[in-house]
């Protein structure tokens, strides 16, 4: 039968009783052509049928009983109770041993070497069950044959629908029978029913320009759209949330006007880390709880402006530009140590000297706003919220005349755009900032004031040695971006985050970034 023929077979069932259930159809089907081995096949035409609206369909269920692979095989060949009554009846004179021992014989020569049929299990079992029956009889002297005409499980296996409950009991126990789930359907007329397949008019799935000039549109009938359908998954790499969320902060960076700057240099020499800042070689922060020191090589080169070197020196020991100094005997051996960059302040810090060299050859500057986002490295001990690396958000705005309030309103207006539209500050100390604050913003899910960066402006001892004329300055703040992902993303330990114990499903599955708070 080919597919039309079966499609219209079916509907002309429908169309001639209204109402059809798929389990007599496929009888039906089956009686004419061996094309539709089971259900599921013809689950295959229906289904398709119901795609295009010209039948309906409803699923129902029911429990039935069937017969067990071991029950069809006493269906075909006779029950084992009814089987030892004819060897009892063939041989009368042989006593209980030498019954049983022919009865194993006898099962063999019937059901072959079969795993379902235990002959020894059997051979007590169908004694009992012949006696029950009254096809053997026993007394003292032994088995003698009884009445035998009929093989009655086996008649009752050829008519399990007429079961009475304790007789379908009892062969389920003996595993003749099984309870089964049977799923079918109702099968009704659809929408768009139609008693042939040929009078089935194909609903157009697509307007095309041709359409369009013709007029055809007006004509046809089209298909209707999906909106509930899901796009298909692309099987692609997935961005990690970290860089997700770094995407965003660069974006709302660009928007406001920031310059990115190139933080490929996670080694570091101290004298940028640390000197250039104004960070005191006794400062705690350089020890080896804090900062990574490189083994090979151990030094890096020279700095290239000696000048500028000379004056750092010179700042950190006697002071300059209204500072005493920090008055300690400065070590020059100490700025060449290599180390992992402990903050990218060590790049903004490059970033500025850039900018004094270029006025000092050009004798021009002008405001300039950078940001990079990348890591540093700091030695503290790993928990759930820190680790040994993290990624830092820096940014730094150049200009004349910027006082505090100018660096509370920039570090306002970058905050809100990353959805903290409430911060607050708190005075606190840096190196290299004075004034400096903590910057704390409100998180409304949480119902309080979290601490999500650090910001100043860079003092006079930093910038000034390096060539930034005296009458402009610069606002700064970092913050960490691992921070701001954990909340946008509610994970609750940074070693879900970054590190061995990351799972790939997490970052497959995770929603695309929308900073919020
Ligand atoms: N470098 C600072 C830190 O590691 C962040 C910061 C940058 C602070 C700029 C002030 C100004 O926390």
């Amino acid at each position: 039968m080919e597919d039309r023929t079966i499609q219209n077979f079916i509907l002309q069932r429908i169309d001639a009783a209204g109402e059809v259930d798929s389990l007599t159809i496929l009888a039906e089907i089956q009686q004419v052509s061996q094309q539709i081995k089971d259900h599921q096949a013809l689950y295959q035409y229906l289904l398709s049928l119901q795609a295009l609206g010209i039948i309906a369909l409803e699923g129902l269920s029911d429990k039935r009983l069937e017969i067990t692979p071991e029950g069809e095989l006493y269906r075909e060949r006779g029950s084992p109770e009814f089987i030892f009554g004819q060897v009892v009846a063939e041989h009368p004179e042989l006593d209980r041993a030498q019954v049983t021992e022919l009865y194993q014989q006898r099962l063999l020569e019937i059901f072959g070497e079969n795993p379902l049929i235990d002959r020894k299990t059997l051979a007590t079992a169908a004694l009992g069950k012949a006696k029950q029956m009254g096809y053997i009889k026993m007394d003292k002297s032994g088995i003698h044959p009884g009445t035998i005409e009929a093989d009655q499980t086996r008649d009752l296996l050829n008519n399990i629908s007429e079961l009475p409950p304790k007789i379908a009991n009892d062969l389920k126990k003996r595993n003749m029978l099984q309870l089964v789930t049977v799923k079918w359907f109702k099968i009704t007329k659809g929408e768009k029913f139609v008693n042939d397949m040929s009078l089935y008019k194909k609903p157009v799935v697509e307007l095309t320009e041709e359409m369009m000039r013709s007029g055809e549109w007006q004509n046809v009938e089209f298909a209707p759209l999906n909106f509930e359908a899901l796009g298909q998954r692309i099987p692609c790499g997935h961005q990690h949330p970290l860089m997700r969320v770094r995407q965003e902060f660069r974006q709302i960076f660009m928007q406001m006007g920031f310059e990115e700057m190139d933080t490929s240099n996670y080694l570091e020499s101290s004298f940028w880390n640390f000197d250039s800042l104004f960070q005191g070689q006794q400062h705690p922060c350089r020890d080896l709880h804090d900062t990574f020191f490189i083994k090979d090589p151990e030094l890096s080169n020279p700095i290239a402006d000696q000048e500028y070197f000379e004056h750092v020196k010179k700042t950190h020991q006697t002071g300059g530009f209204g500072s005493i100094g920090l008055r300690y005997k400065f070590d020059e051996k100490i700025p060449l140590t290599n180390i992992l960059r402990t903050h990218t302040t060590a790049v903004s810090s490059r970033y500025l000297k850039k900018i004094a060299d270029e006025f000092k050859a050009t004798g021009q500057i002008r405001p300039r706003k950078f940001f990079s986002i990348d890591r540093v490295y700091r030695n503290e001990t790993a928990d759930a919220t820190h680790l040994s690396e993290f990624f830092q958000i820096e940014g730094f705005c150049l200009g004349q005349g910027y006082s505090l309030v100018d660096l509370m309103n920039h570090i306002q207006s970058f905050f809100s755009r990353i959805g903290m539209a409430e911060v607050e500050f708190r005075p606190t100390y840096n190196p290299y900032t004075e004034p400096s604050m903590e910057i704390y913003a409100f998180n409304p899910q949480k119902g309080q004031w979290l601490e999500v960066g650090n910001s100043g402006m860079f003092r006079p001892e930093m910038i000034y040695p390096m060539g930034i004329p005296e009458d402009w300055n610069v606002i700064a703040w970092g913050l960490s971006l691992e921070r701001p992902t954990m909340i946008e993303y509610e994970l609750k330990e940074i070693r879900k985050l970054e590190g061995p114990e990351v799972l790939l499903d997490m970052i497959d599955n995770l929603p695309i970034c929308r900073i919020t708070f």
